[in-house]
Order: C-alpha cells, then sequence, then structure tokens
C-alpha cells in the first residue's frame, strides 16, 4: 500500500521500520483520511481515524461491505491475477454481503459458533496446544510463531469442523501454502477440495460439528454457500488469532506485559490480550468498504462512489490512544476497534480470545525457562498493508521430557476423557492418532522435511 508515500517502508522485512511514524506522515499530508495505491495502478482509501472508522461501520446506507460494487474491478480494471482479488473480490460470504443476505449467513454462522460449547472449545485448545509442545519440548527451542501459534488456530478450527485426518492433513497443507504463496491457485483449489469433502461427508453422516450446522441451518444454505462461510472463517480466524497469539507471547518474553513467565492468572492474561489488541492489533488494516455516494472529505476532496477504502484498525488505535491518553491509563478497556464495528464486527470475539489466552499460558506452563532466542531489536519483520508479525519467533527453554506415549492411541477423544484446562501436571492423554500425526506432519512440514 502506498500514498506516494513510503510503500517500501511497510513491506521491508527488517528493522521494525515503526509503521505508525509512516502513518503520521501521511495523516500529516492528507488529514485522517488518506488515498493510498493498493497496487500499482488501484487505488483506494485508508481510514486512520477511530470516530470516523466506527462511524462509517456503521452507517450502512452510505457505505457497504459489498465488493460488487468496487468500480475498478466491475469495471474490468484490476488484473485477474492480481493478488488482491482473494481477499477483496466478490464471494458469496458473510464479509462481502449487506442487508438481508449478510443476515442470513451471519446467523447461520453465529448460531454454528455458538453452538460451540466453551468448555469444549477450552478442552480442544488445551490438547492441540499440548500436542504441538510435545513436538518440540525436548528441543530447549523452537519458533514459537510458525511451530506455535500459526497451527494451533487453524487445528482448533480443523477440529470444529469435523474434518477427518485426511482431509484436514491436506487443508492444512494448502492453507501453510497459501500463506507461503507456493502456488496459490493449487492450494486455494486443494483447500476448497477438502471442504468440499467433508459437506458431502456430512449430509451422509451428521456430526457434533460446525460444517453440520452450517447444513442443517434454517438458513438452509446451499453447499456452495456453506464451503464458503467456512472458507471464510478459515481466512478470517487463522493468521489474525495467530497473530494475537505472537503478540501477546512478545509482551510477556520482553517483559513489556508486566508479569513474568511463571503462572500468570486469567485476570493478567485477560488483560495483556486487551493491551495487545490496542497496541499490536492483529489485523493492521482490512476489511474494505465502500461508499455507495461520492463522499466529500475536509479540503475538497471527495471519495467517489465504489471505492475501495480499508479501515485502519491498528493506526486509528494508535491515534486514539495518543489524544486520549489520561483516560486510558486509568482503565485498561476494550473500546479499541481491533475487532471492527458494526454488523460486521467479529463474531467469535470470545473464541478468539480463549484460544489466544489458552495458546499463551499451556506454553508458559510447559516450558519452564521460557526466553526470547534473540534479542527484541534483531527480530526480523514480515510487514504488509495487512498485519506486522516478525517472520519467526525463535524461543529458547529448559529442555522437557514430552509426556509417556499415549497407552491407548487410536482410541478417539472424548470430552470425558480430557484432562483439566491447565495443563499441569500433565497426565498421559488419549488423543487419536489422526491428532498425534497430523501435529507431526506439521512439524515435518515446518521443518521443510
Ligand atoms: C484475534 C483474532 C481475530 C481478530 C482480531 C478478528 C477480527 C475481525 C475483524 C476486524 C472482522 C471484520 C469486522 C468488520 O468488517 O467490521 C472480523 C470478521 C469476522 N471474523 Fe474475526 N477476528 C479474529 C478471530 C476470528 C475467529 C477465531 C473466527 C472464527 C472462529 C472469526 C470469524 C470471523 C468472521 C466469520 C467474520 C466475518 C463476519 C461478518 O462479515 O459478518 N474471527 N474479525
Ligand atoms: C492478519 C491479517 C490477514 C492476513 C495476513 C491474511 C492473508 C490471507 C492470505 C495469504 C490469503 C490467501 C490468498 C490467496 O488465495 O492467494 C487470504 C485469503 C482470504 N482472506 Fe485473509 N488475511 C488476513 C485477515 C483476514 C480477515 C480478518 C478476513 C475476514 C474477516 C479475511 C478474509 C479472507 C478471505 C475471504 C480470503 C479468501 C478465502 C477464499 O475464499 O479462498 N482475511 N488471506
Amino acid at each position: 500500500m502506498s500514498s506516494g508515500c513510503p510503500r517500501a517502508a511497510l513491506h521491508q522485512s527488517e528493522p521494525h521500520p515503526d509503521p505508525y511514524a509512516v502513518y503520521a506522515r501521511m495523516r500529516a499530508d492528507h488529514g485522517p483520511v488518506v488515498p493510498v495505491e493498493l497496487e500499482p495502478g488501484v487505488h483506494g482509501w485508508l481510514v486512520t481515524d477511530y470516530a470516523t472508522l466506527i462511524s462509517w461501520s456503521r452507517d450502512t446506507t452510505t457505505f457497504t461491505h459489498d465488493a460488487r460494487l468496487w468500480r475498478d474491478f466491475t469495471e474490468g480494471r484490476v488484473n485477474p491475477d492480481s493478488p488482491l482479488l482473494p481477499m477483496m473480490a466478490p464471494r458469496t460470504n458473510a464479509l462481502f454481503v449487506d442487508g438481508a443476505e449478510h443476515q442470513r449467513y451471519r446467523r447461520a454462522l453465529t448460531d454454528g459458533l455458538g453452538a460451540v460449547e466453551p468448555d469444549h472449545l477450552r478442552r480442544i485448545t488445551t490438547r492441540y496446544a499440548d500436542r504441538l509442545i510435545d513436538e518440540f519440548c525436548e528441543r530447549g527451542r523452537a519458533d514459537a510463531l510458525n511451530e506455535y501459534a500459526r497451527m494451533l488456530p487453524l487445528l482448533v478450527m480443523n477440529d470444529l469442523f469435523g474434518f477427518n485426518e485426511d482431509q484436514g492433513l491436506r487443508f492444512v497443507n494448502a492453507m501453510r501454502n497459501l500463506w507461503l504463496g507456493v502456488d496459490a491457485e493449487k492450494s486455494n483449489a486443494e483447500a476448497e477440495r477438502a471442504l468440499s469433502e467433508v459437506v458431502t461427508a456430512r449430509h451422509r453422516d451428521p456430526g457434533d460439528d460446525l460444517t453440520t450446522r452450517l447444513i442443517q441451518h434454517r438458513a438452509a444454505l446451499s453447499d456452495e454457500e456453506v464451503i464458503m462461510q467456512l472458507l471464510l472463517i478459515t481466512a478470517a480466524a487463522n493468521e489474525p488469532t495467530a497473530n494475537l497469539i505472537d503478540a501477546a507471547l512478545r509482551a510477556v518474553l520482553d517483559g513489556s506485559a508486566g508479569f513474568g513467565t511463571a503462572s500468570p492468572s486469567d485476570a493478567s492474561l485477560n488483560e495483556l490480550v486487551d493491551r495487545v489488541l490496542w497496541h499490536d492489533p492483529p489485523i493492521t488494516n482490512y476489511p474494505v468498504i465502500y461508499p455507495r455516494v461520492d463522499v466529500p472529505l475536509d479540503g475538497g476532496r471527495v471519495i467517489e462512489a465504489g471505492s475501495p477504502i480499508l479501515l485502519g484498525f491498528a493506526a486509528a488505535n494508535h491515534f486514539f490512544v495518543r489524544e486520549n491518553a489520561e483516560q486510558m491509563e486509568e482503565t485498561v478497556n476494550r473500546a479499541h476497534v481491533a475487532w471492527g464495528a458494526g454488523p460486521h464486527r467479529c463474531p467469535a470475539i470470545d473464541e478468539a480470545t480463549n484460544i489466544a489466552i489458552i495458546a499463551v499460558r499451556v506454553l508458559l506452563n510447559r516450558l519452564p525457562g521460557l526466553r526470547m532466542a534473540v534479542p527484541r531489536d534483531q527480530l526480523r519483520w514480515h510487514l504488509t498493508g495487512l498485519s506486522w508479525i516478525p517472520v519467526q519467533l525463535p524461543v529458547e527453554f529448559d529442555p522437557q521430557v514430552p509426556p509417556p506415549p499415549d497407552p491407548v492411541e487410536g482410541t478417539p477423544w472424548s470430552p470425558s476423557d480430557s484432562p483439566q484446562e491447565t495443563s499441569e501436571p500433565r497426565q498421559p492423554t488419549s488423543v487419536g492418532s489422526g491428532l498425534s500425526s497430523l501435529s507431526n506432519f506439521l512439524v515435518r512440514l515446518l521443518r521443510g522435511s
């Protein structure tokens, strides 16, 4: 993204160039709503102001999420191979429609997610976190981003979707390749194939999973629509939740969380998550809204109808905090915009928060002496218009012997035989063989072997 502005600065991989300084310069030049170039020749705007972001997200008369209004796209000015398209082109999912169409998808999603028992989510998250840690705990070092934070939300979502082992493996592989930009078209097709198979299987054999709940929902979604909502959840859930885990871990490890690595309380982890959502939000800038009519700005500029406007969550939070420093110091509050605002506001706030808190807690419990393996200023960064994330998060700890092998390997896990949410002391667990080989597979993939 650029604005005749320091495009390169937002794409460097090291060192961290302080994107907030970039936003401050943009705002000084243009005001709080900044013209940006999404890719060469494709123009849009970025909202960096808190109050504007909230009021425009709520004002569904003037603005819409409906990507069919994106004028450059509908008039053929966007290259069909553009990397913008997967996250911006019109699709039949909740994010890209409004009004009655949106409510139909949104209700199916919130009912489906709402039926996931919080205790179940906590148990499976703890279980997968433990399994991932088992893979590297003897080594005394790990990449806590790619071997852990990125894998955990994906494994949890796979479980909620009701994948079998084979579908899960293919899906994880395809998603990983998409993140890495490997053969995007093939990977996308593979991800869709795995989802299509799970939908067919759940028609035949309904289960206690999100896929079945979407299929059976009174909204009567077609199979294609079910697949589109599952893809949306995957896309919306994985990278942001991974980023939240990563940012919270970094804050603990560099001391800025204000507590050490020994057994932090739930209250301090909750507070930490809120602080991260203010200061290091998982999504720097995303969803896109389009004005239905020309929108005049101060200084005589006009946002033309059908221009993409990105919501700049990180900048909006940052400048709001700077302008309201006194109130901010009094209390940790949740008024940040990291979850969005208006009718499309994230429907999975509790789920994402729980996954992130459990991820941090289990890692700290399992790995005494956990510390960064490189000084903070030597982390290499991957900075894009969407998010700021280190390339790796190298950590060290006192090597740990993994728990003994599962005595009933192969027996499907059920909630009744699960250990308590806290992962210490750990009992031998009876996770199904599928999960064990799935996490092995993931680690092999990540090692490139
Ligand atoms: C830290 C993690 C997460 C963050 C920061 C986050 C943030 C967001 C944001 C900013 C939006 C768009 C809001 C808007 O358009 O105004 C969104 C939408 C959405 N999120 Fe999340 N999210 C996270 C995790 C998740 C998870 C775990 C799930 C699913 C289990 C999920 C599912 C969705 C869906 C389905 C939408 C689209 C809703 C709609 O258009 O009505 N998100 N999220
Ligand atoms: C941290 C921020 C995020 C990053 C780095 C990210 C990255 C990506 C990547 C790499 C892809 C695959 C692109 C391809 O096919 O080549 C993708 C697809 C997609 N993302 Fe994001 N994403 C982020 C946040 C979100 C959020 C918050 C949402 C929705 C609320 C979202 C919605 C989508 C959708 C709908 C797709 C297309 C999925 C499909 O139908 O194939 N993303 N994203």
